[in-house]
């Protein structure tokens, strides 16, 4: 077990803004391995520094969980850049009870607070911003995940043409970037499929899927980047719906990226499946490193493929 940290760091702030201690415990549940907020004890830490996440919900549970994690007097230090949920900063931090000292810096709004003795609101911040289940997905998702609340179009355009066109999965497979499971679910309804390996970045994305999938002894769920090696080989299929967005601005090479290991990860004649937003150039990848690739559909402005290794 992981000793209990004394300091945490929530993402990458800008380090000429906040000191961060050497040892502070990486709590981004964008970083495998690293440590669950939820798990840090109660008013253990002395020092927190966070770049605080956009989505107003997910940055609203982060800051309550700091605060929550924080002894009372040790120092919360918050960044954000002012479009992404900087103006906002100030407001949330004392709305949870917390006397805030705002300033502007490098685009970044820094606020430093203290822990109050005394906090408000923060039950209801963890609760609405805590995994969930969701109606719309009949799925347990968490706000900050992709497309957390409802199905995304893509993977929806994806399942219909696999269903169309009477394709059956079968054997082993992955799906890339699986998300709560929307895809998972609909591969592992295949009788013929023997085993999926569901991989993403998200730590989030893969408790959702845990719970989703419990008692599905055909899901192996794995708490990864797909652009490193993974311990798997000689799959019959992939299945992916890859993203295009690192760091909240559009980078194309992590689709490419999640294409070439979905090529490795293939036996020869296995196939891939992949969604795609109709404006994002993945042929220029695809082609030269597939026998055959095919646009199977094309609709609502996404692209499904069928490339054959
Ligand atoms: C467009 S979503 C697809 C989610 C799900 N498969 C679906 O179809 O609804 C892309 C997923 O990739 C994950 N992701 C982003 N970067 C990743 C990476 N480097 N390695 C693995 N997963 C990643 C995201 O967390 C997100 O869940």
């Amino acid at each position: 077990m992981n000793p209990i940290p004394i300091a945490c760091v929530y993402g990458s702030p800008l380090t000429d803004l906040a000191d961060v201690p050497a040892g502070s415990a990486q709590v981004s549940p964008l970083v495998p391995g690293s440590t669950a907020l939820e798990h840090l004890p109660d008013a253990s830490l002395d020092r927190f520094v966070i770049a605080a996440p956009p989505g107003t919900v997910e940055r609203r549970y982060a800051l309550a969980q700091a605060l929550r994690a924080l002894k009372p007097g040790a120092p919360l230090i918050a960044m954000a850049p002012k479009d992404k949920g900087g103006a906002r900063l100030k407001k949330e931090l004392q709305t949870f009870g917390c006397e805030v000292f705002e300033e502007g810096r490098r685009h970044q709004r820094l606020c430093e607070t203290t822990r109050p003795e005394t906090l408000s609101g923060l039950e209801a911040a963890m609760a609405a911003g805590g995994l969930h289940k969701v109606e719309a997905l009949d799925l347990w998702s968490q706000p900050g995940l992709f497309s957390w609340d409802r199905p995304d179009p893509g993977t929806l355009l994806l399942i219909e043409t696999l269903k169309s066109a009477g394709h059956l999965l079968s054997g082993k497979g992955v799906d890339l970037g699986c998300g709560p499971g929307l895809l998972a679910r609909y591969v592992l309804s295949h009788k013929g499929v023997t085993r999926l390996d569901l991989v993403d970045l998200d730590r989030r994305a893969v408790e959702a899927a845990r719970r989703n999938f419990e008692g599905e002894p055909r899901a192996a769920i794995h708490w990864a980047d797909a652009r490193e090696a993974l311990p798997l080989e000689g799959l019959d299929f992939v299945v992916m719906n890859p993203p295009f967005h690192d760091s909240g601005a559009e980078d194309q090479a992590l689709g490419q990226a999640f294409i070439r290991r979905a090529y490795q990860l293939l036996r020869k004649g296995g196939t891939t499946w992949l969604v795609a937003n109709r404006h994002l150039a993945y042929e220029g990848v695809l082609t030269p490193l597939f026998a055959s690739v095919a646009l199977k559909a094309e609709a609502g402005g996404f692209k499904v493929y069928e490339a054959r290794r």
